[in-house]
């Protein structure tokens, strides 16, 4: 079964998704540990209530943050992980990290990445007037947001939107697409190339399309 620690920050919706995928049997996989750098994260409460062992690790422990990186490696080793999955946790992780779980670690972004990396981007993506955004899982690499992508959803974007009507519809296809990218790891179905991941056994869309505003509108 594979083991899973997940690293947040935040209110964990997304830890809850995977601990669901997991709980129901869709996932093969098991959450051994959640680690989070903000000891008032809901998702630390999020992890108590599903019985799974947390850890927080807070900066201002640590003189850089190479020490902060090799702590938190030093937990997800001692809880034999096979995968990361950086899940709201909003912190730049170094290369050492990187290199201590290769080709091991996802992250997923709030935005049809490389659109709008980086932080405030469903705000950016209503200023820029884009008609979609959307989410991304990909391989963490040692750029912000620049890793293989492994599978990624698309939402219409309203001039009107606000931030928190993006936000939640976004959200709604983070909860579905992250324990999907596990399921495809999991399955031993990703294969990295270069920029590339291909998935074994993927199903193409070739007459697949997104219009917004509808054609027949
Ligand atoms: C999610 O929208 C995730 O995509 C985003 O933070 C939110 C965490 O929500 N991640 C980033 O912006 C990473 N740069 P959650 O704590 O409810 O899962």
């Amino acid at each position: 079964m594979l083991r899973i620690g997940v690293l947040v920050s935040g209110s964990g919706t997304n830890l809850q998704s995977i601990i669901n995928a997991c709980k129901s049997g869709e996932l093969n996989a098991k959450v051994v540990i959640v680690v989070s750098d903000n000891k008032d994260a809901y998702a630390l409460r999020r992890a108590e209530h599903a019985g799974i062992p947390t850890s927080v690790v807070m900066k201002e422990d640590f003189r850089s943050r190479l020490d902060f990186d090799m702590e938190v490696v030093r937990i997800l080793r001692e809880s034999r992980v096979n995968l990361v999955a950086l899940a709201g946790f909003m912190r730049i992780v170094t290369p050492e990290f990187i290199r201590s779980f290769p080709g091991r670690i996802m992250n997923i972004h709030p935005a049809l990445l490389p659109s709008f990396p980086g932080l405030n981007v469903r705000q950016k993506a209503i200023d820029h007037g884009v008609r979609f955004s959307g989410c991304t899982v990909h391989f963490v690499d040692e750029g912000v947001d620049t890793g293989p992508i492994i599978i990624q959803a698309a939402v219409p974007v309203y001039p009107d939107d606000t931030e928190e009507v993006l936000r939640d519809r976004i959200l709604r296809l983070e909860h579905r697409i992250y324990p999907k990218a596990i399921e495809l790891f999991e399955q031993g179905r990703l294969r990295i190339e270069g920029r590339k991941v291909f998935i074994k056994g993927m199903k193409k869309q070739e007459d697949g399309y997104l219009v917004n505003p509808p054609l027949d509108s």
